[in-house]
């Protein structure tokens, strides 16, 4: 369906909890208490979304979280997401430390790909970013997957002083693996907003002068559905990409709405207005939960405003989000 843009909405991204086994400090702050699953959609009422969404044209979704893997059926969700009419392809995002216990499930209920929260190779951060000392869990689950042939990104947020140095170890691991990595601009959503963000812009100005201007060019192929603009770095495997909220628009190509664990539709990440479907879903009927969704597919706004302050003070949840 199109929004009144003009814009082709195709793709949808579907938190399935609010919970994590990580505490990444820009996203989840400690002592944060989960929401009571009564709150949180069944299984059973995500699958029903989904399926009105593809009816209205919805084909690729997203599983996001919190962390999705914590959540118990997420294998099975897939595995029913697949099936419905219309839907081309599920893809998880995922943090990757229950990858290396559930890649096989993953690959039998037909993932397509899988992108890998990774802001750090250098065990000591990992666990001063996380709070958790699961780094070589997350290079098995990128192993595991990468056996199974099934497409890994590797998402990295830069935080200056914190881990801003190592993005040449990052980039280094599409020359070793047919991985894609991307460097995400921190967004000003709950605690993002306290720390200190690296500009793309900068990032891409390092990797020309580390491996020469010419060796680093634009790829134009498709690699996922997703902001994000690609380099190729010549004799890589993979390639690097750039999902730069903050220094390159990308609302014009916007393809998406977003389905929160608690059943809100956000037609847009930055603004705080919500559509509940958990009501429709519970007591209406298929008809309602597609006319919730076709409205808020007409209320996307015609791009972000991370810029504006006041949008800034009220967004306070990326993990209820689901990124
Ligand atoms: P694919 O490329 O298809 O895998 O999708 P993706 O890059 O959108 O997926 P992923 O879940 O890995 O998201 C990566 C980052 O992009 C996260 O930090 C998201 O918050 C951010 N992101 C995704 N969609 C949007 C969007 O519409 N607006 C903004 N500002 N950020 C987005
Ligand atoms: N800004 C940018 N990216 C963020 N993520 C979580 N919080 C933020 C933020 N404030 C990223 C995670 C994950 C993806 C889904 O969203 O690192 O890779
Ligand atoms: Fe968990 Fe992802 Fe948030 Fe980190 S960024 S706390 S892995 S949901």
């Amino acid at each position: 369906m199109k929004d009144q843009y003009g814009r082709d909405i195709n793709y949808m991204r579907v938190s399935i909890t609010d919970r994590c086994n990580l505490r990444c400090r820009y996203c989840m702050p400690e002592g944060i208490e989960w929401l009571p699953m009564e709150q949180i959609l069944t299984l059973e009422e995500i699958t029903e979304a989904c399926r009105q969404a593809a009816a209205l044209g919805i084909r690729k979704i997203k599983v996001t979280g919190g962390e999705p893997l914590v959540r118990k059926g997420c294998m099975e969700l897939i595995g029913m997401l697949n099936a419905l009419p219309g839907i081309e392809q599920v893809t998880l995002t995922t943090n990757g430390v229950l990858l290396p216990e559930y890649a096989d499930e993953l690959c039998r209920q037909g993932l397509h790909a899988v992108n890998i929260s990774l802001d750090t190779l250098d065990p000591v951060k990992y666990t001063a970013i996380t709070g958790f000392d699961q780094l070589p869990k997350v290079l098995d689950g990128i192993r595991a997957m990468e056996t199974h042939g099934v497409p890994v990104k590797i998402n990295a947020v830069l935080q200056r002083g914190v881990n801003d140095m190592e993005c040449i170890a990052l980039t280094e691991l599409a020359e070793a693996h047919p991985v894609d990595v991307r460097f995400i601009e921190l967004m000003p959503i709950g605690h993002g907003k306290e720390m200190k963000p690296v500009s793309n812009p900068e990032v891409v100005e390092q990797l020309r002068s580390h491996y020469g201007a010419d060796r680093v060019t634009p790829d134009f192929h498709t690699h996922g559905n997703g902001p994000a603009r690609y380099y190729h770095i010549d004799g890589f495997q993979g390639s690097i990409g750039f999902i730069s909220a903050i220094h390159g628009k990308f609302c014009q190509n916007c393809n998406r709405i977003r389905l929160t664990a608690t059943g809100d539709l956000k037609p847009c990440l930055c603004y705080s207005d919500r559509i509940s479907i958990k009501n429709a879903l519970r007591t209406g009927s298929p008809e309602d939960v597609k006319e919730l969704i076709r409205q808020a597919i007409e209320q996307k706004p015609a791009a972000h405003c991370f810029e504006n302050i006041q949008t800034v003070t009220e967004l306070k949840e990326m993990s209820k989000i689901g990124g």
